[in-house]
């Protein structure tokens, strides 16, 4: 699906999106209405204050990616590894022919667009659902979230954080970096945008090899952005910084307040009746959107050492800290071998469970059995101490300007092996299922 709205279609059709009619104010009283429908899709038609209408939640469940890329669900890891190795460029279009542009606003206005204020304690409004468009001088494109505090009509402050690619291009450029500012993406650019490539590969051609994405140059800079965006905010990255926070961020806890980069917003381009998209934070959409982008780089360094069938980066642990990997175990040793191996495939990973491919990944009950009946902590728990680690984790260490730190576990929850090659009390830790009992028969 290329656009936003062909998904929105789809829903409706599926019977999983949620309209809501009544009027509803963004400040502090939608932010809990998602919240409570977490998980589900919700198009608010009535936006009080502003006249875009306001969706949210399209990210929130592994089914609406699968509806957005035509496959399955246990397929979506491989779709990404598929599209991550073999990124293709986006077609570029007229501006003609653009959705992006339908509309230019005369003077730019960031306060006609619906920013939701989520806490009564929050900085202010917050665009959560934004990703940028930067160039890097040596690399190229670079395409990532960052959350944006609005200071006034034409000013935002962005959380960046260090040493990633939008930081790297500002760090390089002694004037303003161009930036272009992108909300309201069909779900398979959004999901490129959270993924972490090498320097030098476009996000947007991971996006591209995932369904097509035509892009389109801006009306102020040189940069490309997906033709399809409900809105582009043009515009500049200066180097003056302003307090950014207080912000309740993906782990549903305070971050810390940091002095931050100014935006300074030149352009405003949108669609016909543009659809704004509001992520809630710490919710199913915030958490998906986080971890599913790292399972293909754990699945890739699994596979390195042993056979990984699959891997799901768990809503439990925030999406972000916690991970399941599920092994083909071929040796007696695959699964430490995992475990180890799974860090280097996800750098803010804490802890990891490695299982056998009889357990569902997916089903937290599956993955605590498999810890009750094949762990010993004496024999299968891997620790690591003083880690480079998460700038999330509140328990993590944090020091300003340099990489927080922490401890790292590893769980060898598979089946343990009694010979170097095989186990021979294999019966010993398969479940027995019960014969499937016709109900009817017996009412
Ligand atoms: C919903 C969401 C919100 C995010 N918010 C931020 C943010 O505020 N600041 C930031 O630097 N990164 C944020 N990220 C993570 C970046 O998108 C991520 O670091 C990016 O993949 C790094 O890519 P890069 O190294 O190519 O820049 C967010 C990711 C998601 C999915």
């Amino acid at each position: 699906m290329t656009n936003l709205r062909d998904f929105i279609g789809a829903v409706r059709e599926a019977g999983w999106l949620v309209e809501i009619n009544k009027q509803i104010d963004p400040y502090l009283e939608m932010a809990p209405v998602i919240a409570a429908l977490d998980g589900r899709p919700v198009l608010f038609n009535d936006v009080a204050g502003s006249e875009f209408r306001v969706l949210s939640g399209q990210c929130s469940d592994r089914r609406y990616f699968a509806l957005a890329l035509d496959c399955a669900v246990e397929e979506l890891v491989f779709r990404m590894a598929d599209a991550y190795s073999s990124p293709s460029d986006p077609r570029l279009v007229n501006r003609d022919e653009v959705p992006c542009q339908e509309v230019v606003m005369t003077t730019p206005d960031l306060r006609r667009l619906p920013f939701l204020t989520h806490y009564p304690d929050d900085a202010g409004p917050y665009a959560t659902a934004a990703i940028a468009v930067v160039n890097d001088p040596d690399s190229g494109p670079n395409v990532s979230f960052h959350r944006l505090l609005r200071l006034d009509a034409t000013h935002l402050a962005a959380r960046i954080v260090e040493r990633r690619g939008t930081d790297t291009a500002l760090k390089k450029t002694p004037d303003d970096l161009p930036v272009a500012i992108c909300i309201g993406l069909p779900l398979h650019v959004l999901l490129a945008a959270s993924m972490a490539p090498p320097p030098g590969v476009d996000e947007l051609a991971i996006a591209n090899a995932l369904a097509p994405t035509p892009v389109v140059q801006c009306l102020t800079n040189d940069l490309r952005v997906p033709a399809e965006a409900e809105f582009v905010l043009e515009g500049r990255i200066t180097h003056r910084t302003v307090a950014e926070g207080p912000f309740v961020d993906l782990t549903e806890t305070w971050d810390i307040v940091r002095q931050q980069p100014v935006i300074e917003i030149d352009c405003i381009t949108h669609r016909r009746d543009a659809i704004y998209h509001a992520l809630l934070p710490g919710q199913l959409e915030h958490k998906l959107l986080m971890g599913m982008p790292r399972e293909p780089s754990i699945f890739a360094a699994v596979n390195e050492v042993c056979r990984c069938r699959n891997v799901s980066i768990t809503p439990g642990g925030a999406s972000w800290l916690h991970a399941v990997v599920q092994i083909d175990k071929q040796h007696a040793d695959d699964g430490h071998k995992a475990a180890e191996a799974a860090f280097r495939g996800h750098g803010s990973l804490k802890h990891v469970v490695v299982v056998d491919d009889d357990i569902d990944l997916y089903d937290p009950n599956e993955i605590e059995w498999a810890i009750a009946t094949r762990f010993q902590a004496d024999r299968d728990l891997l620790v690591w101490e003083n880690q480079p680690s998460s700038s999330l984790d509140p328990s993590a260490t944090h020091i300003p300007g340099q990489k927080s730190r922490s401890a790292k576990m590893g769980l060898d929850a598979t089946i343990p092996w009694d010979q170097p090659d095989s186990c021979t009390r294999l019966h010993e830790f398969v479940r027995v299922p019960f014969p499937k009992a016709d109900v009817s028969a017996y009412l």
